[in-house]
């Protein structure tokens, strides 16, 4: 009989596996014409995607297919866990421009310098999680599907996305959303089940230590 972390080792595996086998229908982006459409976007998240408030996520160097999936799930009523994007979403016109916009951000830089200044021991804590996990608690490791340092795996396997790096409040809050249910467009279920597992002071430790990664 499999254990939970085994079949979280098969469900990276087939993920992997059709990624790959997807990479070569999906639509390519064109990060120039991105440029130009993405000027509805950068009032929030930054011109070059280095938002500098929290609230908003940085999308520089973020995966343009997991950028263009989520602006889909907001349309599409799948991610509910914010109204303003959901509006904001509402106005991309066509899923060639999500790809262009993704493109866009993709291939901009992630700013070197965070927002807040991070505790070293919660930090020492957190790194520990995001590469061991709890086996006890069946916390899975965050390296097996976010990548070393969080940076991903590589942009065809777009499904896993860049999370180091990321503003330490935004993560808390999707971590505590797919907790809560408030966001639940997470493919088979991955993140809630992990975030379920998590306990609060894992959840500030392995935060803390991710926005440290720039
Ligand atoms: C008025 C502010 C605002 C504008 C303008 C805006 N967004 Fe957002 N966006 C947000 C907020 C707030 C969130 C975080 C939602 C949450 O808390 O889950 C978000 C989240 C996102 C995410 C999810 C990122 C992730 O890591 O999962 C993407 C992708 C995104 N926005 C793309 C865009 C694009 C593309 C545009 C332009 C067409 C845009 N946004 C314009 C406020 C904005
Ligand atoms: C089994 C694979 C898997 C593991 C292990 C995993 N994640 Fe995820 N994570 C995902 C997937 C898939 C998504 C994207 C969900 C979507 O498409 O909206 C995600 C999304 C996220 C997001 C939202 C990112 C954003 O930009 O909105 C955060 C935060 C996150 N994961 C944190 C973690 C942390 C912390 C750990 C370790 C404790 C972890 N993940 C372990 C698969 C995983």
């Amino acid at each position: 009989m499999w254990n939970k972390m085994q079949m979280w080792g098969a469900v990276v595996a087939m993920a992997l596996g059709a990624s790959l086998a997807q990479a070569a229908d999906s639509l390519p982006g064109d990060p120039a014409a991105g440029e130009a459409k993405a000027g509805l976007c950068g009032g929030c998240h930054g011109f070059d995607g280095n938002s500098e408030d929290a609230t908003f996520p940085r999308l520089a160097g973020q995966y343009a297919n997991y950028i263009a999936k989520q602006i889909q799930d907001f349309q599409r009523g799948l991610r509910t866990n914010n109204e303003t994007m959901a509006g904001m979403a509402a106005m991309v016109e066509s899923e060639q421009d999500a790809r262009d916009i993704g493109s866009y951000f993709q291939s901009q830089k992630m700013a070197k310098s965070p927002l807040t200044s991070a505790d070293k021991k919660l930090v020492e804590k957190g790194e520990k999680i995001f590469y061991q996990g709890n086996p006890k608690s069946n916390v899975y490791a965050c390296v097996n599907c976010h990548g070393e340092r969080g940076r991903g795996k590589a942009p065809n396997v777009s499904v896993f996305p860049v999370i180091g790096g990321q503003h330490r409040d935004y993560l808390v809050k999707q971590l505590n959303n797919f907790r809560a249910g408030e966001r639940s467009n997470d493919p088979a279920g991955m993140m809630t089940d992990i975030a379920k597992n998590m306990t609060e002071e894992e959840l500030q430790a392995v935060t803390a230590y991710l926005a440290s990664l720039l």
